[in-house]
């Protein structure tokens, strides 16, 4: 039966967020989601022990403050509790983040392509995306950014790295650029994969908060502490902007659960970098294979690498699929492949030499 229930005006114009796709069951082959820059690891003994000490009182809401893993943070970044905002992962908070600086009409820039959250929540919550081509290397075009800027501009994403191409932004190039846009615009340093970008002149957003009052910086338990399923991230802002953050938050999506992962996560800080050591060595290993292979791969500061494939990447795609490992397609543009386990990445290697004799018979 069809619903007689009216729809918002312009939603079927809103595209749906696509969920990174399954791999395909293929005999013979163990399948890998790299799909989704989800942590190959399982979650450690320590937060599996805090988040199950925690069911128990799952019949209570949770601490809307979340007091105790703000005050781990604060610790962490040397900010205080009330430089923190929380929400059901930082996807949430970024929509926090729009609803409460923009009215209907203003504009949301963001460099394009990158995260697919970010016209979708700036059209849902009213106000315009502004999308600004990236540079020819797959990084911000800053310059072109700053000139995009209009009287409706009230809040700008900038991804560093960025997802889905990995490049890096240097703290010099945002500093350039935190001089070029009006104070009164907020910039959102986006840091989704903070922990995997190991290059020596990158922006470092809680460097930027100190120095900008209009930065606000969104940090994510998703990928390097490995707690995508259980939905949490937060900003790092000045106080009133926090204020405003908490009004728009949807009421206890943060539950009790992702605040104690959260809490024994940032204990067991130590552990978790070991493997986010070996996940940044792997992303080296299968970046130089691809290159070896002859493949279109960028430099990449993330746990994902970013394959220019172009014209190329229907039939790229297919053979991921057909080896039974899942990727993010971008039709006619490019595939974003996740680290994954040792054993993952040594097929994407082999997929590449496989892929490079069937682009090179195209020529
Ligand atoms: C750049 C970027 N920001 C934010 C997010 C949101 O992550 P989460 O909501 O899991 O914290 C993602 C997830 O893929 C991302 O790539």
């Amino acid at each position: 039966m069809t619903s007689t229930i009216g729809q918002r005006a312009g939603l079927d114009a809103i595209p749906a967020y696509r969920q990174g796709a399954a791999p395909k069951s293929v005999d013979g082959l163990a399948p890998f989601k790299l799909s989704s820059n989800e942590n190959p690891y399982p979650p450690l003994p320590s937060v599996v022990e805090a988040v199950a000490g925690a069911v128990s009182g799952i019949h209570l809401y949770p601490s809307m403050s979340a007091d105790s893993l703000a005050a781990a943070i604060a610790e962490r970044w040397g900010i205080t509790a009330a430089n923190i905002a929380f929400g059901a992962g930082s996807v949430e908070v970024a929509s926090q983040i729009i609803h409460a600086v923009t009215n209907p009409g203003d504009q949301v820039m963001f460099a394009w392509r990158s995260f697919e959250a970010y016209p979708i929540l700036a059209t849902v919550a009213g106000a315009e995306p502004q999308p600004v081509p990236l540079a020819p290397d797959g990084g911000h075009d800053l310059q072109a950014m700053a000139d995009a800027v209009t009287p409706r501009t009230r809040a700008i994403f900038v991804c560093n790295p960025n997802n889905p191409t990995g490049a890096v932004l240097s703290a010099s190039a945002v500093e350039q650029f935190l001089e070029a846009v009006p104070s009164d615009v907020l910039v959102v340093i986006d840091e989704a994969y903070l922990h995997f970008n190991d290059h020596p002149e990158t922006a470092v957003g809680v460097d930027l908060f100190r120095k900008h009052s209009n930065v606000v910086v969104l940090h994510t338990f998703s990928k390097a502490y490995g707690l995508a399923g259980l939905r949490l991230g937060y900003a790092i802002g000045a106080p009133e902007l926090v204020s405003a953050l908490r009004k728009v938050a949807v009421p206890f999506a943060v539950t009790a659960l992702a605040q104690e992962a959260g809490l024994a996560s940032l204990k067991a800080e130590k552990e978790l970098q070991e493997r986010i050591d070996v996940l940044i060595r792997e992303r080296q290993r299968v970046y130089s294979g691809l290159l070896d292979a002859g493949l279109p791969v960028r430099p990449s500061g993330a746990n994902f690498l970013w394959l220019d494939s172009g014209i190329h990447t229907g039939d790229l795609a297919r053979l991921f699929e057909d080896n039974a490992i899942s990727v993010r397609v971008f039709p006619a543009e490019g595939i974003r492949v996740s680290v994954g386990t040792a054993e993952a990445n040594s097929r994407v290697l082999a997929i590449a030499r496989q892929a490079a004799r069937l682009l090179l018979r195209q020529h």
